[in-house]
């Protein structure tokens, strides 16, 4: 029954999130945006933090799911803190759904924050789940790019993903009411200050994650959040490598969207869903430059006894001898010199067949079409 052994094969990757969602109620007469756009809010830190950012339940897309204030109390794995930090290569919080085995596309909304240090008041992330990272300081902002085992976050196997940005088509953040905080700009230590604008995409068993410095009048177009479809490589071109943990200074890359050609600067548009998202070009890699390597055990020592949900214990005595299946830089052999080596999304392998989920252009590979078009811009 050779039809059998194929079509559900490819029905599995194939099938967008969007056709498990609910389409919009058209009999919900709630408003759909707050009096203040999410992103136009601030609450310095610490003392400024609200036990939620969001304060429209009534509005369409409901209550605000988790909290901002988080402390002692709410660091565990349970946590629904909401509140994220991104300070460097060792610090720093990616957002993933609540519940094991969550579509991004589905849970966008209700992401909760999980990091590498015990400090924040909220999730860890598990042992084995970061597993190759480029870190990037540049002047207007810091990035960080990697491979990961997305499972390990609750996000199910095979998801492609999507972006996470504090607007969304309803102003109110994905998470809905989700906080950043930084101390990249400020010198360091307790000095965080909030992050206005930032991005996060996360599937396909890799992330990006970008935040912009507040205080540079460009913050927005490094940081821009509607190309909500395209990807990493199309959005932060990095050169993360599969098993390598590596910081490193860099140049800006060009504001996402934009390109020169023959002396002129083009701006690429994403085409409304579901049309196929096809760019015109290759982003340009910035350079990156005195770049350390380190093993993930030296950077994520608090990590090595968290345990994924689903996953066994640690089967040590200690659980020390739990090692990161990836901590192994030195195995990797040189860097690349090539941008086609930059490796996130390249995943195309899995719809090879005839999906419409994810296509390659270019060495581009293309995020999945699978976000609600309301809540993603
Ligand atoms: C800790 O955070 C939780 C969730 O925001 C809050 O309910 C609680 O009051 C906080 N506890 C303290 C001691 O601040
Ligand atoms: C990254 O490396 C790990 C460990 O070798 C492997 O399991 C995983 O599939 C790799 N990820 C990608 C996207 O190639």
């Amino acid at each position: 029954m050779s039809f059998r052994r194929v079509l559900p094969v490819v029905a599995l990757f194939a099938i967008p999130a969007m056709a498990q969602e609910a389409p919009p109620d058209p009999e919900d007469t709630r408003a759909t945006f707050p009096a203040t756009p999410h992103a136009s809010k601030v609450f310095p830190w610490p003392t400024g933090v609200p036990y939620q950012a969001d304060t429209e339940p009534e509005l369409i897309r409901g209550r605000q799911m988790g909290y901002n204030q988080c402390n002692s109390t709410t660091q565990n794995q349970d946590s629904l803190c909401q509140t994220g930090f991104f300070n460097s290569i060792e610090d720093f919080c990616l957002w993933a759904p609540p519940h094991p085995d969550s579509l991004i596309g589905d849970s966008e909304g209700e992401g909760v924050a999980w990091c590498t240090q015990p400090k924040h008041g909220a999730r860890l992330i598990p042992e084995g789940a970061l597993q190759g990272l480029q870190f990037i300081k540049t002047p207007s902002y810091v990035q960080i790019a990697g491979f990961i085992d997305q499972t390990r976050l609750n996000i199910q196997a095979g998801d492609q993903g999507g972006e996470f940005d504090p607007h969304g088509a309803d102003l109110r953040g994905n998470p809905l009411g989700g906080l950043m905080y930084s101390n990249a700009f400020s010198g360091g230590g307790e000095n965080y200050q909030q992050v206005i604008e930032w991005t996060l995409f996360i599937g396909a068993d890799a992330f990006c994650f970008k935040v912009c410095d507040s205080a540079d009048d460009d913050a927005d177009h490094y940081c821009e959040h509607i190309y909500d479809r395209m990807g990493c490589n199309f959005n932060m071109p990095n050169q993360a490598q599969n098993g390598t943990f590596e910081s490193c200074l860099g140049e800006n890359q060009d504001f996402p969207g934009t390109y020169v050609e023959n002396g002129q600067t083009l701006t690429y548009t994403q085409p409304p869903y579901p049309t196929l998202v096809d760019p015109t070009y290759t982003p340009r890699m910035p350079a990156s430059s005195e770049c350390q390597t380190f093993q993930s055990a030296e950077l994520f020592s608090g990590l090595a006894d968290v345990t994924a949900p689903g996953q066994p214990e640690p089967t040590g005595e200690d659980g020390e001898d739990t090692e990161p299946s990836a901590g192994t830089p030195t195995s990797n052999g040189p860097r690349p010199t090539s941008s086609d080596d930059a490796g996130n999304q390249d995943n195309a392998d899995a719809d090879a067949e005839d999906s419409a989920v994810t296509i390659a252009v270019s060495g581009v590979s293309i995020f999945a079409v699978i976000f609600s078009a309301m809540f993603f811009a």
